[in-house]
């Protein structure tokens, strides 16, 4: 069908055609933004989930609520090459610029300048071109303390003047676990005060655990809502009302086909929806077309963000890799992957360390290894090829030369 009327948006953080199935969240993110500016206990939220399951998207939606809700805001993606004070400074040096705006006077807000000064400062952040106002407060050089100070001084510059200051961190497991520990420190203190200010977060799963690491109340401060793929019903809306809306239909085969082939993972409900529309030529959209589109869908994932992904791995990583996907989709335990290695856990452990640093895998729990991005397993059984194992077993007549371990 017409290209020019195709609906579907794959994409990291593209805005899909039909935020489908995120109600309850976005209910709970408004409430949270409510409660904030009336000074109520608020917890702040972190969402966690796989990639491509539409952290992002809910972010961006979170910002505009907040801003539409008269908040002012601070967003960033994480940046593993980057520490936080760096990320942190200029973004809310530009918050504090909107809350001067709204009203110029006013000590409070001479001294979140200050003490913004002071904390770019004394982590060497950069904070643009901009000279600061007045001078505030001093900097200690140790996070913690001078996060906290300068989100106190942030939150009642905001209390002031009858907003909410509400920062908004994408990638959260990219920031350090020091620099995770002080932010927690910092916000503890703000829900002490009650003064304005909240964080959303958004992660890979592990998050919780490395939050938990870090400040044991971090539970109490956070909520861990998981984002994950859609209930059937919102995964048929995502499809079906983007093309309805243009006049096309998909037969009903083809949409449970659809349905079934994508796991109903937001992202790759964007790309099958695409490609079903490149595929048809006409409404509805067939079962065949159905088909057609998966062959062209998954061929183009192989040629993008998977092989991007695989690109990115060393040999020992890919073989790393591989084996996790030798067993499976779901998680797998790390001992049954160095079995299938022929190695030992602690041999194979700074591979699997680094599977995680890249983002590419995580521990839903301790001992366990996953996959970030869905059908990633099915890929590298795909595409890469197997890793011999150093002590193998007897081989197989066919197909795989690793050893098969069996799930416990
Ligand atoms: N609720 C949803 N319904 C339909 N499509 C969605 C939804 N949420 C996200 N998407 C789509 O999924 C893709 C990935 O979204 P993104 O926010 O980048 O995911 P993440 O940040 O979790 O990796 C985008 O193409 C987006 O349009
Ligand atoms: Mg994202």
């Amino acid at each position: 069908m017409d290209a020019a009327y195709n609906p579907y948006n794959p994409g990291a953080g593209a805005p899909p055609p039909e935020l489908a199935g995120r109600d309850g969240l976005i209910k709970r993110a408004e409430t949270a933004l409510e409660r904030i500016k009336r000074k109520r206990p608020t917890k702040s939220l972190i969402m966690l989930g796989l990639r491509g399951v539409g952290k992002t998207v809910l972010l961006n939606r979170i910002e505009e609520l907040a801003e539409a809700a008269g908040a002012q805001t601070a967003m960033f993606e994480a940046d593993p090459e980057k520490s936080l004070p760096a990320q942190l400074a200029p973004q809310l040096h530009r918050l504090l610029l909107r809350l001067d705006r709204i009203k110029r006077v006013g000590h409070e807000l001479s001294n979140a300048f200050g003490t913004l000064r002071a904390f770019a400062t004394a982590f060497t952040a950069k904070v643009g071109e901009l000279e600061f106002g007045l001078s505030g407060g001093q900097a200690t050089g140790d996070l913690a303390i001078d996060l906290t100070d300068l989100f106190v001084a942030i939150g009642e510059a905001a209390q002031k003047r009858d907003t909410a200051a509400v920062i908004l961190v994408d990638e959260v497991q990219y920031v350090s676990k020091a620099d995770l520990s002080a932010l927690i420190v910092a916000l503890h203190k703000i829900s002490q005060r009650q003064l304005p200010l909240i964080l959303f977060g958004a992660g890979l799963p592990q998050l919780a655990k490395l939050a938990g690491d870090a400040k044991s109340y971090a539970e109490r401060l956070f909520d861990y809502p998981d984002i994950g793929r859609l209930d059937e019903e919102a995964a048929r809306l995502a499809l079906v009302e983007p093309a309805r809306r243009e006049d096309v239909a998909f037969a009903d085969d083809a949409l449970a086909f659809v349905l079934e082939e994508t796991e109903r993972y937001p992202f790759f409900l964007q790309v099958w929806g695409a490609k079903c529309w490149e595929t048809a030529e006409r409404s509805p959209i067939t079962l065949a077309d159905a088909k057609a589109a998966t062959k062209a869908a998954i061929a183009s994932l192989d040629e993008s963000i998977f092989n991007v992904r695989l690109a990115r791995l060393s040999e020992r990583q890919k073989e790393y890799a591989r084996a996790m996907a030798e067993l499976g989709p779901g998680p797998c335990s790390s001992a049954d992957v160095a079995r299938a290695l022929g190695a030992t856990q602690s041999q194979v452990a700074p591979y699997r360390d680094d599977l995680i640093q890249k983002g590419m895998a995580y521990a839903p729990e301790r001992g366990q290894i996953a996959f970030t991005v869905p059908k990633f397993d099915a890929f590298m059984r795909r595409r890469a090829p197997m890793p011999s194992a150093k002590t193998p077993g007897p081989k197989p007549p066919s197909g795989p030369r690793i050893r098969r371990v069996a799930k416990s």
